[in-house]
C-alpha cells in the first residue's frame, strides 16, 4: 500500500491546502492531517479509478489493480478513503470532515454519470464539463476551502479560493485529457490513449470535429488511428485553449486575496496545470 506514495504523484491537493492556508494563519501542526485526508482521499479514488478504468500503470508502476486484481484494488482504496477521514478528524474541526465527505460523494456521482456515458461518445461539451466539475474540481475547490477554513480567512475570501481551486480543477482534468492524447507514456507515467480505448470521450475528441458512432467500441488499432487522428487534429490546441480560460478565470479569483507569496504561488500553479507535461 505504501508503494503508491513512494512512487511520488505531484501533491497539488495538499500543495493547495497549504497554499491556501498560508493566504491567512499558517499553523502547520493544524494543518498537516487536513493535507494528509486530501492526498489520501486523492489515492482512494486513484486506486479505484483504475479497477473502472481498466488500467495498466499509474505513476510509473503497475496499478494495484493490475498488480495484485479488482479485490485487493477496492480494499485498499477503501482503507485509504476510510484513513483520510481518520485524519480529517483529527484536525479536530468537524467542517473539514464535512467538506471532505461532500466532495467524495460529488466525485462518486461523477464517476457513476461517466460509467453511464461509456461508449456514447455523442454526448457534448456541456455534459463533459459537469462531469469534470464533479469527478476533480469539485476536490481541488475543496482542499483552497479547507485551507482557507484552518486558516482562519473570512468568509469572502474563503468562498473566493473555493472558487479558485474549482476553476484551477476544471483546467487542471482538461489539460489531463490533452496529455492522454499528445503525451507519452514514460512522460505521464500511465497509458496514452486510454480514454478513448475505454470510451470515454473528452474534450480534445469533442473539439475534433471527428465522429464516432455511438456505442462502438474500438479494438486497440482502431482505438490508435482514432488517437493520431484526434492528436493530429485541431482537438487538443482547442482543448487546452479552454483549459487556459479556466486557469485565467482561477486567477481571477486570487485578486481578492491580499498579495502574499503563497498567493503568488496559487497564481503560478494556475500557469502550471495547463503546461504541464505530467
Ligand atoms: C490524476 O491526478 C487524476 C486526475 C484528476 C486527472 P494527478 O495528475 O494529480 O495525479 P498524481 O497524484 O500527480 O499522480
Ligand atoms: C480522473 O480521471 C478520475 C478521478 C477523479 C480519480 P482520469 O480517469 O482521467 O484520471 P487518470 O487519467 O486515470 O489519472
Ligand atoms: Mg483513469
Ligand atoms: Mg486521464
Amino acid at each position: 500500500m505504501a508503494r503508491l506514495f513512494a512512487a511520488g504523484g505531484k501533491r497539488i491537493r495538499p500543495a493547495l491546502v497549504l497554499l491556501a492556508a498560508r493566504c491567512g494563519v499558517y499553523e502547520l501542526p493544524r494543518l498537516m492531517p487536513a493535507a494528509m485526508a486530501v492526498e489520501l482521499t486523492h489515492a482512494a479514488t486513484l486506486v479505484h479509478d483504475d479497477v473502472i478504468d481498466n488500467s495498466p500503470t499509474r505513476r510509473g508502476s503497475p496499478t494495484i489493480a493490475a498488480e495484485f486484481g479488482d479485490e485487493p484494488a477496492i480494499v485498499i482504496g477503501d482503507f485509504y478513503f476510510a484513513k483520510a477521514y481518520e485524519q480529517a478528524a483529527r484536525t479536530g474541526v468537524p467542517e473539514v470532515v464535512d467538506i471532505l465527505a461532500r466532495a467524495v460523494m460529488a466525485i462518486c456521482a461523477g464517476e457513476v454519470r461517466q460509467q453511464a456515458i461509456r461508449h456514447r461518445y455523442s454526448t457534448g461539451v456541456e455534459e463533459y464539463m459537469g462531469r469534470i466539475e464533479a469527478k476533480t474540481a469539485t476536490l481541488l475547490a475543496a482542499c483552497c476551502d479547507i485551507g482557507a477554513l484552518l486558516g482562519n480567512l473570512p468568509r469572502e475570501q474563503r468562498t473566493a479560493l473555493e472558487a479558485y481551486g474549482r476553476e484551477l480543477g476544471l483546467a487542471f482534468q482538461i489539460a489531463d485529457d490533452v496529455l492522454d492524447y499528445t503525451a507519452t507514456e514514460d512522460e505521464v507515467g500511465k497509458p496514452i490513449g486510454h480514454d478513448l480505448t475505454e470510451g470515454f470521450a473528452t474534450l480534445p475528441l469533442m473539439l475534433s470535429r471527428i465522429e464516432l458512432e455511438d456505442g462502438k467500441r474500438l479494438d486497440a488499432k482502431e482505438s490508435r488511428n482514432v488517437a493520431t487522428a484526434v492528436r493530429d487534429s485541431d482537438g487538443p490546441r482547442l482543448a487546452l485553449e479552454e483549459a487556459r480560460k479556466h486557469a485565467d478565470a482561477a486567477r481571477l479569483h486570487l485578486q481578492s486575496i491580499g498579495a502574499s507569496s503563497a498567493s503568488d504561488y496559487l497564481d503560478s500553479l494556475a500557469d502550471y496545470v495547463v503546461s504541464r507535461k505530467l
